[in-house]
C-alpha cells in the first residue's frame, strides 16, 4: 500500500450548498468532507496524497496545511480533465498504483481502499472499480458487464432506458495502474451529453487496448453516497451519526437514547461512560471509562480521564483528569487543565489556567490565567483579575489556601500556601503562607441609626 499513490478530486464547486467554501470543506458531523476521504487513506496506509483544487483552491490548500501535494484545475472541465491536472505527480509512481476518490463521497472507508486494492493486484487489472449496488441508482454511472468482466460505465444522461435500469453504480472511487491511466489519459474526449472529459471513458479505452477491467462490489453501499446541496449533506451527517453511534455501542458506551447525540470522527470514549442527550463531542476529544457526560454538555479538543461527571459543560482545548465532578453550567475555556478530584459548580469559567488536585470551585467564580494548587477552596464570587485593560496577568494560588466568598485577587498576585482571604476582599499585594488577608475597610455598627432616621422623617411630615 505504502508505495502506491491517490489522486483525490476536489475542484467542484458548492453553488447549490450556497456556501462561501468549497465543496469539499462543508462538514459532516465538524467534519470537512475532504477530511474524511484523506483520514480513510491514511487508515488504509496510503500515504502519498496529491488534492485536485479548483473552486476555493486557497482554502482547500490551507486546510492541508502542505501535508500533501496539491495541483491546481483552473477550469472545471469533467473528472478525466481533473485527472490530466495530475499527470506529472502520476508519472512518479511510474510502475505503481494509484487510486483516483472524489473528495466530496465522505463514507469511502478504509476496508473498501484495501480490499479493491486485494482485487485489482490478484485479477491483474488495468482498472478496478469500486462498485455498489443501489435500489435507486439515479444519477449514478452505471457499470455495464458481461459476465464477471466490466466492459464500461455510462453516465446517467448519457444511457439508455434499459442501462438505466442496471442497478450496480459506480463509486467514483477506482484502482488504476498508474502507467496504464497515463497511456489512456489523452485519449480521452468530450463528446458526450455534458461536454466533459469523463474519466469513466477510460475504462472502455483500456479495454479497447486489450486490457482487464475489474470492479469491486463495496460491502458497504454508502461508500457512493456524496452531497451536493444541504438537503443530503444533513443526511450525511445522519447516516455518519448513526455508524458512529453504533461503533462506540460496540465498544462498550451506554446512551440511554441518541437524541441531540453528535460524535465527530475520530472522538474516543472508554468503555463503561454514558453519553446523555444533548451532548457534543468533537475535534481531539478523548473521554475515559465510566465517564457520565451530559445532558447538554459541548466539549472540543478535550481530554477527560476516567469517573469524571461533567453535566451541562462547554470544554474547549483543555485537559480534565479523572474523578473529577463538574456543572451544571460552566464553561473551561481554552488551555486549562483540571487535576484529579476537582469539584467546580454552577456560573463558573475557568480559562488558562492550572486547577490543582482537589481543590472546590463551588459557585459563581471567574479563574482566568491562574496556577492554582491543591485542596483550595474558592468562596463563591471569587473573581481572578487578570486584565487590565491592557495586559494580562496570572494568580497564583499555593496548596491549602481558602478564598473567601467575593474576593478579588489582582493580578498579577500570589496567596501563599494555607492562606486564607477574608470575604468581600480586593487583594491586591501577594498573601504569605498562612496569612489572612483582609481587605476591606472594618465595619462600622452606627447605633441607634435606624430611630433617628424614622423621626426624622416624621418631624417633616
Ligand atoms: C462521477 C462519475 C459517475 C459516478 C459519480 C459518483 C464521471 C464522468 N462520472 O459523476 O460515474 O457515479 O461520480 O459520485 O466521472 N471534479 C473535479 N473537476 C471536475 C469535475 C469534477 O475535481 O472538472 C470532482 C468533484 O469535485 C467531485 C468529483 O470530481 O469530487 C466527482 O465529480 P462530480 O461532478 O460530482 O461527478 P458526477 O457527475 O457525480
Ligand atoms: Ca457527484
Amino acid at each position: 500500500m505504502q508505495e502506491n499513490c491517490a489522486v483525490i478530486l476536489a475542484a467542484g464547486d458548492g453553488k447549490r450548498m450556497k456556501s462561501d467554501k468549497p465543496k469539499v470543506l462543508c462538514e459532516v458531523l465538524f467534519t470537512p468532507m475532504l477530511d474524511w476521504v484523506v483520514t480513510a487513506c491514511e487508515k488504509a496506509g496510503l500515504c502519498n496524497l496529491c488534492v485536485v483544487t479548483g473552486n476555493g483552491a486557497e482554502q482547500v490548500e490551507a486546510f492541508l496545511d502542505g501535508d500533501y501535494a496539491t495541483v491546481r484545475q483552473e477550469e472545471r472541465r469533467g473528472t478525466g480533465h481533473a485527472v490530466m491536472m495530475a499527470e506529472s505527480y502520476l508519472k512518479g509512481y511510474s510502475g505503481k498504483n494509484v487510486l483516483i476518490l472524489c473528495g466530496d463521497a465522505p463514507f469511502m472507508d478504509e476496508e473498501t481502499i484495501r480490499e479493491a486494492l486485494k482485487t485489482h493486484v490478484e485479477q491483474d487489472n488495468a482498472v478496478t472499480v469500486v462498485t455498489a449496488c443501489l435500489p435507486d441508482p439515479t444519477g449514478y454511472g452505471r457499470i455495464l458487464r458481461d459476465g464477471d468482466a466490466v466492459t464500461g460505465i455510462v453516465e446517467q444522461k448519457d444511457a439508455t432506458e434499459e442501462q438505466r435500469a442496471i442497478r450496480e453504480v459506480n463509486s467514483g472511487a477506482y484502482w488504476f495502474k498508474v502507467d496504464d491511466l497515463l497511456s489512456v489519459l489523452h485519449k480521452l474526449t468530450c463528446g458526450n451529453a455534458q461536454g466533459e472529459y469523463y474519466l469513466t471513458d477510460t475504462v472502455s479505452l483500456l479495454i479497447g487496448m486489450g486490457k482487464r477491467a475489474g470492479a469491486y462490489c463495496s460491502k458497504d453501499s454508502d461508500v457512493v453516497l456524496g452531497a451536493n446541496d444541504r438537503r443530503t449533506l444533513c443526511k450525511l451527517n445522519e447516516i455518519a451519526r448513526d455508524k458512529i453511534l453504533g461503533l462506540h455501542m460496540d465498544n462498550g458506551v451506554e446512551f440511554v437514547t441518541t437524541d441531540g447525540i453528535l460524535i465527530a470522527p475520530g472522538v474516543k470514549i472508554g468503555a463503561g461512560s454514558t453519553i446523555l442527550p444533548g451532548t457534543i463531542l468533537r475535534g481531539y476529544t478523548e473521554i475515559g471509562q465510566n465517564c457520565v457526560i451530559g445532558p447538554n454538555t459541548l466539549l472540543e479538543d478535550t481530554s477527560v480521564g476516567d469517573e469524571t461527571i461533567l453535566n451541562a459543560v462547554q470544554a474547549y482545548q483543555s485537559k480534565i483528569h479523572a474523578h473529577v465532578k463538574i456543572g451544571p453550567f460552566t464553561h473551561i475555556r481554552p488551555n486549562s487543565e483540571i487535576k484529579s478530584h476537582v469539584k467546580i459548580g454552577d456560573f463558573v469559567e475557568v480559562k488558562n489556567s492550572v486547577v490543582g488536585e482537589g481543590t472546590a470551585i463551588a459557585h459563581l467564580t471567574y479563574v482566568g490565567d491562574s496556577d492554582v494548587g491543591r485542596n483550595v477552596n474558592f468562596g463563591c464570587g471569587t473573581v481572578t483579575v487578570n486584565y487590565d485593560g491592557v495586559s494580562k496577568f496570572r494568580t497564583v494560588i499555593g496548596d491549602d489556601a481558602f478564598i473567601g466568598c467575593n474576593t478579588n485577587l489582582v493580578a498579577p498576585v500570589k496567596v501563599g500556601n494555607g492562606a486564607y482571604t477574608a470575604a468581600g476582599s480586593t487583594v491586591t499585594k501577594d498573601v504569605p503562607d498562612g496569612a489572612l488577608a483582609i481587605a476591606r475597610s472594618r465595619q462600622e455598627n452606627k447605633e441607634g441609626f435606624a430611630e433617628r432616621k424614622l423621626r426624622n422623617r416624621k418631624k417633616r411630615v
